[in-house]
């Protein structure tokens, strides 16, 4: 939900390029996710006080979770949680978790919460990249468009095709979905 959570951020903010960097190191007991993203920022002001749940500029109601849930699951667990922004350039979202921690909210369907988005978002580009114990896999819109060759990604045919692709990809480093 997090993750749904801080790629909508980054589209609410027109972005273009949204990207997420997960790396989980087993002997350093540390998941990290980074998001980035290249859409209009925040002032230096906003970005101090958008961990306050209080503090939102949506007008349909008057908190903002997004952020502020997200740091404070990541504290509760030991972990870290910075946030840079620089207007009209673009925002970076690192957050750190102990892996071991009894209560570190569990990775889940990453790779749903990836191509719901990216299915969502035609116009925009994502690159999801995930190393675990030093080995990587990359998916990136911008290379599947060329692979499929005119297909578009929210073409119904695509979804269970990537699907299946980035869970092979993903389980052939080692990373085991839902855990
Ligand atoms: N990537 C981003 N780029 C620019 N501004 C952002 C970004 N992420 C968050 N913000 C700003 O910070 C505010 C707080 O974000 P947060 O996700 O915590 O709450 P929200 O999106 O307003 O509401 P919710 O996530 O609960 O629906 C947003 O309203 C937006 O103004
Ligand atoms: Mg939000």
């Amino acid at each position: 939900m997090h993750i749904m959570d801080i790629f909508q951020n980054a589209i609410s903010a027109d972005a273009s390029q949204v990207s997420l960097d997960i790396v989980e190191n087993t002997p350093g007991n540390t998941l990290q996710l980074e998001f980035a993203d290249n859409g209009k920022g925040m002032t230096e002001e906003m970005a101090r006080k958008v961990t306050d749940p209080f503090f939102t500029t949506r007008t349909t109601r008057k908190v903002g979770l997004g952020l502020s849930l997200l740091k404070q699951n990541a504290e509760r667990t030991g972990g870290s949680f910075t946030l840079e922004s620089e207007e009209g350039k673009g925002t970076r979202v690192t957050v750190r978790f102990i892996l071991d921690h009894l209560d570190r909210p569990v990775l889940g369907d990453v790779t749903g919460a990836v191509l719901l988005t990216v299915i969502a978002n035609p116009g925009t580009g994502f690159v999801y990249s995930h190393t675990k114990n030093g080995k990587n896999y990359r998916f990136s819109t911008e290379e599947a468009l060329e692979a499929l060759g005119g297909i578009q990604l929210n073409d119904p045919l695509v979804y269970p095709y990537l699907r299946e692709m980035i869970e092979e990809n993903l389980s052939d480093i080692g990373v085991t979905t839902s855990s």
